[in-house]
């Protein structure tokens, strides 16, 4: 293919061409209330309830957000009019939250990572086939009008063959944030490596080979990580994330036949640039920096599936978050980071799966 003159555009999809989906949100946290506030923003979906292990936070985040319906525990998941569940609680929480609004036959999404690793994440796969319900990973970034447009440039082989991707994506945290705690499975690898790890398996697949290097944090939970993954065709992707500090969280794909960069945090929305190896085309995608207001697309996208029945994504598949939690398992297994979920005694207390 001949290096593009345009940049195709970003495929948005119709509000009005989707079901208006009614959503209960579990965990009424710092995400959750950013979900929300998109969704009401820039949607027709509806939040109808909330529910938390503590009844005066979902109250309380149910007065704050105008949603009609609080709960305590899980008794929203009884509620007849809810139909997907937005998982939003702490990582080692995603597990048993989506198991129990899956096996009580919701729709659900759940925040990224899906599981603490890819054997829950089976565990959830499975479920959700069994009931024949839609679950899908809220990896965001997949659903950016940015990253449709980066995807189909690599369809058409904008880029020519792709031999590297560079990614990082490293913040600062106070001592007091959950990442810090190793009883919540802190550390970057979860809530900041996902990205890394998901552009570089989404371009360039399985990797053949992974090697990991980190250093870990007083507390127990690990500081940074940085991984050097080979794929198939001797391509490479060079992978970090940190808690030690903030990184400038660039990421670049580059190919025979041009480079394509994106400045940090590369992840969220806001520009790119495509310049052609021989540097006579550079052609740049500009989008406002809104960051959280464009949570909403994936929701849209979700309705959007639910619609044409459909209980997987055909943009951020189970198996694309799969072999995101399969890469850092390596990389884990590689660093002996062992979350207090995987400790040979939490499995004894957990019984067989
Ligand atoms: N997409 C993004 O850009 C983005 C950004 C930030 C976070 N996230 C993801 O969103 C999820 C939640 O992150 P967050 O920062 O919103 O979390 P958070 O505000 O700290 O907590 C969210 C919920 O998790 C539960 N929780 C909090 N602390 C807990 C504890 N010590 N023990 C047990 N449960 C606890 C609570 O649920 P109950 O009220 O039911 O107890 C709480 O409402 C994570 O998976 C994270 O990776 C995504």
């Amino acid at each position: 293919m001949t290096f593009p003159r345009h940049l195709p555009r970003p495929r948005i999809l119709d509000q009005d061409r989707v079901p208006r989906l009614r959503w209960g949100i579990a965990g009424p946290g710092w995400i959750a209330e950013r979900f929300v506030s998109a969704l009401k923003a820039h949607t027709h979906q509806q939040v109808v309830a909330v529910q938390s292990s503590d009844p005066a936070r979902a109250r309380a985040f149910a007065e704050r957000m105008g949603v009609p319906r609080s709960f305590g525990g899980r008794d929203m998941l009884a509620d007849p009019e809810v139909d997907v569940v937005y998982v939003a609680t702490v990582h080692n929480r995603h597990l048993p939250d989506a198991l129990a609004a899956i096996e009580a036959g919701k729709h659900v999404l759940v925040e990224k990572p899906l599981a603490l690793n890819a054997g829950e994440g089976r565990r959830l796969r499975d479920a959700a086939r069994e009931r024949g319900v839609f679950l899908m990973e809220a990896y965001w970034a997949d659903f950016l009008p940015k990253f449709d447009v980066i995807r189909q440039l690599l369809a058409d082989g904008a880029l020519g063959d792709v031999r590297t991707v560079i990614a990082d994506h490293g913040e600062w945290f106070g001592p007091d944030h959950r990442i810090m705690r190793a009883d919540l499975a802190g550390g970057p690898m979860l809530d900041l490596g996902t990205y890394p790890v998901a552009l570089a398996t989404g371009v360039l697949g399985r990797p053949d080979r992974i090697v990991a290097a980190g250093g870990d944090m007083p507390g127990g939970v690990n500081g940074q990580c940085s991984m050097l993954l080979s794929h198939s065709g001797g391509a490479q992707s060079v992978l970090h994330t940190s808690i030690l500090g903030h990184t400038p969280g660039d990421a670049t794909i580059s190919g025979t036949g041009g480079m394509l960069t994106v400045p940090g945090r590369f992840y969220t929305p806001g520009p790119f640039t495509l310049t052609a190896n021989d540097l006579s085309t550079r052609l740049v995608f500009e989008e406002e920096r809104n960051h959280y207001a464009q949570l909403f697309h994936q929701a849209v996208h979700l309705a959007s599936c639910v619609g044409e029945g459909r209980i997987e994504s055909p943009v951020r598949s189970l198996d694309d978050s799969l072999l995101t939690l399969e890469v850092m398992d390596e990389a884990r297994r590689q660093l002996d980071i062992v979350f207090q979920e995987e400790q040979p005694t939490a499995h004894k207390q957990a019984g067989p799966s």
